[in-house]
């Protein structure tokens, strides 16, 4: 695998104004989110929701690349046909999460520390065999009381560094996630701070690692007020401040960001993203890479909550699935209007 073919499946993954769908919820987060709907939380039933999103007519009009789980990227259609052959006669470029999830960082209460370095060579080339073309870590860092530390951000930012070097070792993009949670009642301002020092952090540790930067995806949070903070900036001033902050901290060598959604509404992640797209259309402001979309939640969730598990609702909830990821294409392109 060579750097040049790294760099096509990074351009490929935001090509034509498309993105990527992030349909890699683990077990327990799958699990928690069909409670809530009512779904019964069984292999079966995770199997049958895939297979809505997969066989979606029309996904592949938004949608460059799908992020898969280890359990989903093993299973197959009801008539056999393996999830990864359907994305990828579709066009759509298979990929991988490959964290084993934050765990509790020693000595840090509160904070996580993203684990799954162990064995990971051997994990990405049978992923690579399998089909995947590119893969996704996710660390988390949460705003508080004395939080993050230095301690939990150069954990995360390390680890990060060295799982994208093993993926472009195997030749796989990674998507290098470092996820500044919404959570608690922080100002934008604070939100801004610590996500423009996180991704300090991790540009100097992926540096470090020696991973080239054209061959990798940065799926970043966008820059918000906590949610229980009292004044919520508008999409404007929210879109403002999540360019300049990532102006400040992102090389342009990098070719495209693929925003989080992270709790948002459906709606408000499009409409902040198309804002976005929108400052970025004047020639004065125009950003060096693409701002793209890696939205689980803000894609999804209106589509569960139609399918609820039902036979009969499977293209209603296709529907509205790609009406969401064609929402977030519109946006992209800046002409998102709700
Ligand atoms: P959300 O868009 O729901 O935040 O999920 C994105 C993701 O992939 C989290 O790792």
């Amino acid at each position: 695998m060579t750097t040049q073919a790294l760099i096509e499946t990074a351009l490929a993954l935001i090509a034509g104004d498309k993105g990527l769908l992030a349909m890699d919820e683990s077990n327990p987060t799958c699990n928690k989110r069909f409670a809530q709907a009512g779904i019964p939380q069984t292999e079966e039933a995770r199997r049958a929701y895939r297979e809505m999103i997969v066989t979606a007519p029309g996904l592949a009009d938004s949608i460059n690349g799908a992020i898969l789980y280890d359990e989903t990227i093993r299973q197959c259609k009801k008539d056999g046909t393996p999830f990864v052959k359907v994305l990828t006669d579709a066009g759509i470029i298979p990929g991988i999460k490959v964290d084993g999830g934050a765990k509790d960082l020693a000595g840090h209460s509160g904070e996580k520390i993203t684990e799954g370095l162990d064995g990971l060579r051997d994990r990405l080339r049978d992923y690579r065999k399998m089909g995947a073309r590119f893969a996704k870590w996710r660390a988390v860092i949460a705003i508080g009381d004395g939080m993050p530390s230095r301690g939990c951000v150069e954990a995360n930012a390390q680890a990060l560094a060295r799982y994208a070097a093993l993926c472009q070792e195997t030749g796989l993009v990674p998507i290098v996630e470092p996820e500044v949670l919404m959570d608690g009642a922080h100002t934008m301002e604070r939100c801004r701070a610590v996500t423009e020092d996180v991704l300090r952090s991790v540009f100097n540790e992926l540096f470090v690692q020696s991973v080239v930067l054209e061959g990798m995806i940065l799926k970043p949070n966008m820059v918000l007020p906590g949610l229980a903070c009292a004044r919520q900036e508008t999409i404007d001033e929210i879109a403002d401040a999540t360019v300049r902050s990532l102006l400040r901290v992102v090389p342009a060598a990098v070719p495209g960001i693929a925003f989080l959604s992270g709790g948002q509404s459906a709606a408000l992640a499009s409409a902040r993203l198309n804002a976005m797209n929108v400052r970025g259309k004047s020639s004065t402001a125009s950003p060096p890479w693409a701002l793209a979309f890696s939205f689980a939640r803000a894609i999804q969730q209106p589509a569960l909550e139609i399918w609820r598990g039902e036979e009969a609702h499977v293209s209603a909830a296709q529907e509205s699935l790609c009406h969401r990821a064609m929402c977030n294409r519109e946006a992209r392109r800046g002409e998102y209007s709700g």
